[in-house]
């Protein structure tokens, strides 16, 4: 609205101006043409003076002024030159009459008016002529100069041009002029051409004569004042010379100085040149002849003629100030006028908008009466979607924690299936439709504990609760160990699942736990939708221009539509397979678990063809919170039991191995299982009273009045027991002399790794997640209870700790020797992990997990931190250094978790150790 008002006015103003422009042009309504035959004199430039102050009352009039320097022929082209500029009137002094009549005729036979001006042309083919009777002005030069020579006496004359119309006139007019008078006689007749040098030479060229001559009448003034100039030596003191002009300031100024007796006046006619054309061009009737007066000017009339032209000068100059304020005012009339439009325009537009304005605000309140009542409408409404969304938010809230809840109770009942099931599957002689039976049981209750672990994990996101621990880690070796994990049902299924990659060793900060449900998720869901033959294909590599690593997942399996492309992370959508509906939670956890890495996942399909999965990873550390970075590899080993549990189809080869383990247990230990659920406590048991005395509590209480009574070798108690937490137990345990040292195995459904950290604050010896595999715990149990008599060994006799090797292969001795070698060489290395041993043995983590837990019946990062402890040991014993000094001469990052990993597993500070070994091992 505004830029339409704005443009409105610029359009008017426009007008107003093109208006006022147009008015300027139209004022010059005449083209005048003057043709002047030359202009080197006064009496010229006085004529171009007269008629330019004339054209400057008659603005209308436009002036196109051409010189010829006295040329005939210059003229006649520059009077063609006119003709060509569509003049409207053309004013001409011709030079010479005889030469400028046919152009002139020519101009005037085209319908041009003609103004001739002083000199005369040859023919009467004109409109008007303007000037003084020149044959008048030489018959009053000759009756002048009788009666002041007194009748008698010799004249030179000396004329203009001869073939100009005032030379012949003047030379015509004289002669009649002194007839009467038979004494005066013109003795000389000599051409000056009307210039003073002509005149000058040609009188001064007659030297001699002059003595005799009493008079000389030139032509004009100019001539006078040369013939005076050169007759000025001739020594003849009466000689009288009479001009023609009289023109002020020239030939006035002559006769006050004495130089010229008199002049006859003859005026320019540059006014009544204009005036005239004017009337002709308004049409106005006008004589043929405009015939100028003429009068003769000497001593006794040339003061009041001076006075008289100077008046006349002083008032013309006056008209000339006048004219030009008028034009002034005319300017500032005009400026005003545009003002004044200008000004009403504005008054009227301001009314309108005004008006408009009046028109708008009345419009507006009743809009805004409208809007407020749509808003207090809408804002109701809002209102109640608000209070309809919160609670269909708490809800779908209560719904997961529902799910949540019972996820979380799902994990118990699902250990008790899993657990006998793994035992049963345990035995040699099961038949094969049995095994296949309890093998189909695990196999499910597995596929059960998968999803329930995805659905906390996902909460878990949710409510930011997952914590990344990030360590460095060799992604190429790290993704080949999960490949291996799929190469059984690969070969089953004869599908080519391979990893291809040119990288020889891709360093990635990653979290392996996540990082293996990422790829585990995406192989299983490839392994899901491709068919018998068809192939698997993971690659990795490095992109150095954005760096990140990217690994794909590519199948050959059913596809998908762009549809389900679009859906496939979002939480529980299914797709549109038949046969193959997911739970809808696989690929929305795996985005969430890429997105805590900072990196990207994204999907290209094709139905029918196959799919990819793309997974970026930035490289590097930055991204990650420093808390997140896990500079070291904990020694609280958090996933080993998590590997069997991801990858079910492990399992049984699992089992078998356990089954060949070397039995280390020691005899008749006693263990106080304190569980609240009867069943799992009642598993446990029959599970453990095979190879130890059992006692057992349903609570907290019961539980350490027990512990305090029997005094157990070792108590496996759930964390969520009622009385008395876990926690709060282990804590109490602990800080007892009489139970210090007995090794607590915290055992519970709460899967974060904080809860595991607080657990192993508490001082407990481990700490293993529901669902377990029995003979993971079976394995922690025997290991610290071994551990704890290899260290009331080592205590009373002082011999260092190996770990046996009885009975091994030749090759199986290298590998032992060539691992514990490694291990020892990096015992102050604080950044030694299991990938540095992988790379200096070549083989896979998996190879090494295996290989260590058959032969040394350890795994890795348990006997790396024996290690260090056995050398931090020895340095405290026998060497002068500071606990700080040991800390990290055996790797360890920081003095304080070194004295609390010291204290948790040897159950004893390094102060207190190096302080009083020996008491220390007489209390042990
Ligand atoms: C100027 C002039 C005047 C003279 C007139 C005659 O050029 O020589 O002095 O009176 O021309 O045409």
């Amino acid at each position: 609205m505004r830029s339409l008002i704005f443009r409105c006015f610029l359009i008017c103003v426009g007008i107003i101006s093109i208006q006022s422009c147009d008015g300027e042009r139209k004022t010059k309504k005449y083209r005048i043409g003057f043709s002047q035959c030359g202009d080197a004199d006064k009496w010229r430039k006085a004529m171009l003076n007269e008629m330019n102050r004339e054209l400057s009352f008659n603005p209308e009039l436009e002036l196109i002024y051409k010189q010829a320097d006295d040329n005939s022929q210059k003229q006649v082209k520059q009077v063609k030159e006119l003709l060509s500029e569509n003049i409207d009137l053309l004013i001409i002094s011709p030079n010479e009459a005889e030469p400028l009549t046919p152009i002139v005729e020519e101009v005037f036979k085209k319908g041009i008016p003609v103004i001739v001006v002083d000199r005369k042309i040859a023919s009467s083919l004109y409109t008007n002529y303007i000037g003084a009777d020149n044959y008048q002005i030489g018959k009053m030069a000759g009756g002048y100069v009788a009666s002041l020579l007194n009748k008698k006496g010799n004249i030179i004359e000396v004329t203009g041009l001869p073939a100009s119309s005032p030379a012949i006139e003047r030379e015509r007019g004289f002669q009649d002029g002194i007839s009467p008078f038979p004494d005066l006689k013109i003795i000389r007749k000599l051409n000056g051409a009307w210039m003073k040098p002509n005149a000058n030479q040609a009188v001064a060229a007659i030297n001699e004569q002059l003595l005799h001559t009493d008079l000389i009448f030139a032509h004009n003034d100019v001539m006078a004042f040369g013939s005076y100039e050169a007759a000025k030596n001739a020594g003849n003191s009466k000689l009288k010379i009479i001009g023609v002009d009289a023109l002020p300031g020239a030939g006035m100024e002559f006769i006050s100085d004495k130089i010229l007796t008199a002049s006859l006046l003859y005026p320019t006619g540059g006014v009544e040149s204009i005036r005239n054309a004017v009337k002709i061009l308004s049409d106005q009737p006008i004589a043929k002849q405009t015939i100028l007066q003429t009068l003769v000017v000497d001593s006794t009339n040339v003061q009041m003629m001076k006075l008289q032209s100077e008046k006349i000068a002083s008032q013309q100059n006056d008209i000339e100030l006048q004219a030009g304020m008028i034009i002034e005012q005319k300017r500032i009339y005009n400026n005003q006028r545009t003002f004044v439009y200008i000004l009403a325009f504005s008054l009227g537009l301001a009314l309108c908008l005004g008006g408009l304005l009046f028109y708008s605000r009345r419009l507006n309140k009743m809009i805004n009466k409208k809007l407020a009542h749509q808003n207090e409408e809408i804002s109701r409404n809002s209102e109640k979607l608000i209070e309809m969304s919160a609670r269909a938010e708490a809800a779908h809230e209560a719904k997961l924690n529902f799910f949540t809840n019972i996820s979380h109770e799902f994990r118990t009942p699902l250990t008790l299936i899993t657990g006998p099931a793994e035992e049963m599957l345990k035995q040699p002689k099961l038949l094969p439709s049995v095994r296949q039976q309890f093998s189909l049981i695990h196999k499910n209750a597995m596929r059960l504990l998968r999803l329930v672990n995805q659905l906390i994990d996902f909460r878990k996101i949710e409510f930011n609760k997952m914590k990344v621990r990030v360590t460095e880690t060799d992604l190429v070796t790290f993704t080949n160990d999960v490949v291996l994990v799929f190469h059984d049902i690969a070969a089953k299924r004869n599908i080519d699942c391979r990893l291809l990659t040119r990288e020889r060793l891709l360093p990635v900060w990653m979290d392996v736990s996540i990082m293996d449900q990422i790829l585990f998720n995406l192989l299983s869901n490839a392994f899901k939708f491709t068919a018998d033959n068809g192939s698997i294909l993971v690659s990795i590599e490095k992109n150095n221009d954005t760096n990140q690593a990217i690994i794909k997942v590519e199948d050959t399996g059913i596809g998908m539509t762009e549809e389900e492309q679009k859906h496939a992370f979002e939480l529980f959508y299914q797709g549109e397979h038949d046969n193959h509906k997911g739970s809808g939670l696989g690929l929305a956890l795996t985005k969430e678990l890429v997105t805590l890495h900072h990196g990207n996942i994204s999907v290209t399909s094709k139905k029918g063809k196959g799919t990819v999965f793309t997974i970026s990873i930035p490289l590097g550390k930055n991204h990650f919170s420093n808390d997140a970075i896990i500079e070291q590899e904990a020694p609280v080993h958090l996933h080993e039991n998590e590997n069997n549990f991801l990858f079910p189809d492990l399992l049984a080869s699992n089992i078998v191995n356990a089954d060949q383990q070397e039995d280390i247990t020691i005899k008749e230990s006693t263990i106080l299982i304190i569980e609240d659920n009867p069943e799992l406590r009642e598993f446990l048991k029959m599970q453990l009273a095979t190879h130890y005395e059992i006692v057992e509590a349903g609570n907290g209480i019961t539980g350490l009045q027990m512990a305090f009574d029997n005094l157990p070798d070792l108590i496996l108690c759930d964390i969520m027991l009622p009385g008395k937490d876990g926690i709060t137990l282990t804590n109490q345990l602990k800080a007892d002399i009489r139970t210090a040292h007995i090794p607590v195995i915290l055992l519970t459904a709460k899967a974060s790794a904080e809860q595991q950290v607080e657990g192993m604050k508490s001082k407990a010896d481990a700490y293993i997640t529901k669902p377990f595999h029995f003979s993971y715990l079976d394995n922690t149990i025997t290991s610290l209870l071994a551990n704890r008599h290899k260290l009331k060994e080592y205590f009373s006799s002082g011999i260092p700790v190996e770990i046996r090797t009885p009975g091994y292969k030749h090759s199986e001795r290298i590998f032992v020797s060539s691992f514990k070698a490694i291990v020892e060489n990096n015992i102050a290395n604080d950044s030694f992990a299991m990938d540095d041993i992988c790379k200096q043995m070549n083989i896979s983590k998996v190879q090494l997990y295996r290989k260590v837990k058959s032969l040394l019946n350890s795994n890795i990062n348990e006997y790396i931190l024996s290690a260090r402890l056995q050398k931090a040991k020895y340095y405290l014993r026998h060497e002068e250094l500071s606990i700080a000094e040991v800390a990290y001469k055996t790797g360890f990052s920081s003095p304080a978790y070194f004295s609390t990993v010291f204290k948790t597993k040897l159950g004893v500070s390094p102060t207190v150790f190096k302080e009083k070994p020996l008491d220390t091992k007489e209390r042990e």
